[in-house]
Order: structure tokens, then C-alpha cells, then sequence
């Protein structure tokens, strides 16, 4: 099993370019199987969970040729309509595939997700809103068994902003008969995203974006086809994940490859802590800002602070001036980086779903263990700044979603080295 060995503290400094967004491709990706016509795609990254999502379209028919980082993918012999326990329980996204499949080709066998480490995670939402829409479910020796003749567009009103569920309903929608709104739609980056990959195969979808979703449906004999090939966004998350890594090495870098706007809550909430940043044209310049004060923050949907990023927010504010206070109000188990981010020297204090941080003058260096993919960027950015050589361990977890991290932080001056 690959490790990281991270010496700490250092200065950084020059540009890193992120990669495009783990959580934009996986919904295109499954997006995929909803045109006959090949899907073109580029700049995809380099991702486990890609290579899962892409080993999964593999299984049920779809031609995957991958070139470097550009890809085509040919849903036109899918045979196979069964979405395996095997792959989707090593990734929940893979539930995805639900919408495309039943829109299409009005069934689909896909294995519950069930939980996973951050928290309970049902796909009621989807569930309820895919049989509004006409769709006969069952759930059979935990598989979703669904069915349908047609979907039937209507007015849907989501109980939660449930990120999957927008984007499986928007899928679904497409071939459904007559117009589907969706009302309290997740309104995240990746939203948009979706909904542009399907407008740029000739799909009708207005409002992305917003709470409320049009999608205009169309039968399936309707050959929509795209000639250019599509790039998903920029990646926020990892973008965060930067800026706060130069921040907290109180360093000059520029971190580009991702529009600002989907960045702006936390950009506020560093620049309210002391932070000193230029917004750029698809980019931020972290300027050296010395010691931040500590926040009250609390996780929300966007365009709320994204509880994505409250883990390497954590290790920050473990540096700051003074206390801060995190509410984590999306996932009910998304504090695993706190025992090992005690290890190295952060005292935080968790009650329910907030955590009290008091902040302190330096961190040490100490072997640690990664939980889940943002806890693992957490560990990295504290023994970046952390005395002495750190060891992180069960590393498969940030390579789900981190594309060449360690080579990106050896870019900007980083000891960041990576054993076999
Ligand atoms: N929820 C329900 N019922 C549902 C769906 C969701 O109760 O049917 C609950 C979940 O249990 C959770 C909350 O609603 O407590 C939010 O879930 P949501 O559906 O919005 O999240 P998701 O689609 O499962 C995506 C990202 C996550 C990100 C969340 C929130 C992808 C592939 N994953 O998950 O990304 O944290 O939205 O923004 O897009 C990550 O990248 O590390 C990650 C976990």
C-alpha cells in the first residue's frame, strides 16, 4: 500500500493548475449512457473513482477508449442493464447510472449503495422522485429493481438539495414524456456542469443553477449528438485545498484551472479570517497573510460552505489566532481526521455535529492514517506545516479524488514523497 512522507514546515511558492472536478466528470460520465451517439470528452482526470465509474459503463456495453486524457465513450451496444454490488459499493456515485439507464431504456438493476464511512447516505430522494416520474421500484436483495414504460415528466420538489438525486432526475427527465421541473434542486457547480454536458448534446435544460430545473423531455428515437468534445469544470474542491495550503504556509502561489465564483464561500470566509487573495480570470493568487484569525463556519449546501472543504478548513484554523467553531451540517460523520490531526498537535473538541478548535502556535509532525478522501487532504495540509517528517498512511483514499497531488505540491516546493 502506497504511504506519503510529508516534511514539514516550508515555504511554497509558484502555480498549480487543478484538474477538472472528480464530482463534475462522475455524473457525465454516467450522462454517457443516455446518447447513442459517442460522447467525446476531454480532460478527464486521472482518478480512481473514474476508473471505477468507467469499469462499471465497461460492464454493461459501453466502448470506453481512453487517450491520454481525453476519452470516447460508445453507449451504443449497451446490453447489460445491472449495476453489480462489486463496483457500487466501493463507490456510491455509481448509483448514477439509474437515471440514464431507466430514461433510456426504461429499466435498471442497481445495487443499493448503502452506507459509507462519512455517514448513513440513503437515496430516498431519488427513489421517491424516479416513481413520481412513473417508475415501478423495488428494492430486492439490496438491489433498486425499476422499471418503467415511459418516465412521465411533472413537477418534482425535493425534500433535501441532494446533490445525486438533482442529477440522476435531470437524467431521467431527458426522455421522459412531456416537460420535468425540479423544484429545491441542488444549485452546486457540478449541477451546471451536468446540465451544460447535456445542453451540449442538444438537450433542453434551463435553470441550472438555481432551485428550480426545467428539463424538456423527448423520446428516445430523438438522436442527439455532439461533434466537439466536452471538458468538465475546473475542481473546486481541490482548488480549496491549495489556496489553504498556501495560506497555511503564509506563502505567494497562484492556483488556476477553476472559475472563482464556485469557490466564493470559502474565499470569503479565508478572506474574513485575514486572508489576503486576488480573484483571477479562472483562478486565485494566495498572497502571504501571516497568522489568520480563527471563524465560525457552518457546512451547507452551495451556495453555502461546501462540506467538502470543512476537513482542510480544520486544519487551518488549527494554526489560527484564537478559537473556531465548525457545525458540519451535511454528513453526520465527517470528523474521522479529528483523532489523527490531535496527534499531531491540534486540540479540537467535537460535541454532536460541531467542533470547537482552539488554535496553536505550530504542529508536529507525527505518522497518521488517512479515513476518507477530504480527511486525507486534511492530514496532508497539517504536516505540510507540521516539524519533521510525517508518515500518512492508506493514501488509495485521497487518490480516489486528488489527481497527481503529491507531484502538484513538489511543484510548488513541497517534500512530498511517495513509497510503494
Ligand atoms: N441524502 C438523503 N437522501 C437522499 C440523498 C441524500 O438523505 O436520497 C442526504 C445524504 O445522506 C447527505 C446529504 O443528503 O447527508 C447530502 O447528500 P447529497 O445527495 O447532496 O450528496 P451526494 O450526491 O451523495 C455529492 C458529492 C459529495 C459531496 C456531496 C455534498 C459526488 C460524487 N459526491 O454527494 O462529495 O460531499 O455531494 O456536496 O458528487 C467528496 O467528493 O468527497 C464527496 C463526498
Amino acid at each position: 500500500m502506497d504511504k506519503l512522507l510529508v516534511t514539514g514546515p516550508g515555504r511554497l511558492n509558484g502555480t498549480v493548475t487543478v484538474s477538472s472536478a472528480k464530482n463534475a466528470t462522475l455524473p457525465i460520465l454516467a450522462g454517457a449512457l443516455l446518447f447513442e451517439t459517442p460522447v467525446k470528452l476531454v480532460d478527464v482526470p486521472k482518478l480512481n473513482d473514474v476508473a471505477t465509474i468507467i469499469k462499471l459503463l465497461e460492464s454493461m456495453g459501453v466502448k470506453v477508449e481512453r487517450d491520454g486524457k481525453s476519452m470516447t465513450l460508445d453507449s451504443s451496444n449497451v446490453h447489460n442493464l445491472v449495476a453489480d454490488y462489486a463496483l457500487v459499493k466501493t463507490m456510491r456515485a455509481s448509483v448514477l447510472v439509474l437515471g440514464p439507464l431507466l430514461a433510456r431504456f426504461g429499466k435498471a438493476k442497481v445495487s443499493l449503495p448503502g452506507g459509507c464511512a462519512i455517514g448513513a447516505r440513503p437515496v430516498d430522494i431519488h427513489l421517491t422522485n424516479l416513481e413520481k416520474m412513473g417508475a415501478k421500484i423495488q428494492i430486492e436483495q439490496g438491489y433498486i429493481l425499476a422499471e418503467c414504460e415511459r418516465l412521465q415528466g411533472c413537477e418534482l420538489s425535493l425534500s433535501f438539495p441532494s446533490v445525486g438525486a438533482t442529477e440522476n432526475l435531470m437524467m431521467a427527465a431527458v426522455y421522459a414524456d412531456g416537460e420535468t421541473i425540479i423544484e429545491n434542486a441542488a444549485r452546486e457547480p457540478e449541477i451546471v456542469d451536468l446540465a451544460n454536458f447535456l445542453i451540449h448534446f442538444g438537450v433542453t435544460v434551463e435553470g441550472a443553477g438555481t432551485s428550480r430545473i426545467r428539463i424538456v423531455g423527448t423520446n428516445t428515437q430523438k438522436k442527439y449528438a455532439a461533434t466537439k468534445a466536452y471538458r468538465p469544470i475546473g475542481d473546486r474542491i481541490e482548488a480549496a485545498t491549495f489556496i489553504i495550503a498556501g495560506l497555511m504556509a503564509n506563502s505567494n502561489i497562484v492556483v488556476n484551472g477553476f472559475e472563482p465564483w464556485t469557490l466564493e464561500a470559502v474565499l470569503e470566509t479565508l478572506e474574513k479570517m485575514g486572508a489576503k487573495l486576488t480573484r483571477l480570470e479562472d483562478g486565485v493568487e494566495v498572497h502571504p497573510s501571516g497568522r489568520l484569525k480563527g471563524a465560525v463556519i457552518e457546512t451547507a449546501p452551495f451556495p453555502g460552505f461546501p462540506t467538502d472543504v470543512q476537513a482542510q478548513m480544520m486544519a487551518l484554523m488549527c494554526l489560527c489566532e484564537g478559537n473556531s467553531i465548525i457545525t458540519e451540517q451535511i454528513f453526520e460523520n465527517r470528523y474521522m481526521h479529528v483523532p489523527e490531526l490531535t496527534r499531531m498537535g491540534c486540540k479540537v473538541t467535537l460535541k454532536g455535529n460541531a467542533a470547537l478548535i482552539e488554535g496553536v502556535e505550530s504542529l508536529s509532525a507525527a505518522p497518521v492514517m488517512c479515513t476518507d478522501l477530504r480527511a486525507s487532504a486534511a492530514l496532508v495540509l497539517a504536516a505540510l506545516t507540521a516539524h519533521g517528517q510525517s508518515d500518512i498512511q492508506r493514501i488509495y483514499h485521497l487518490d480516489r479524488g486528488y489527481e497527481d497531488l503529491e507531484a502538484k505540491f513538489k511543484g510548488l516546493g513541497a517534500k512530498v514523497e511517495r513509497v510503494k
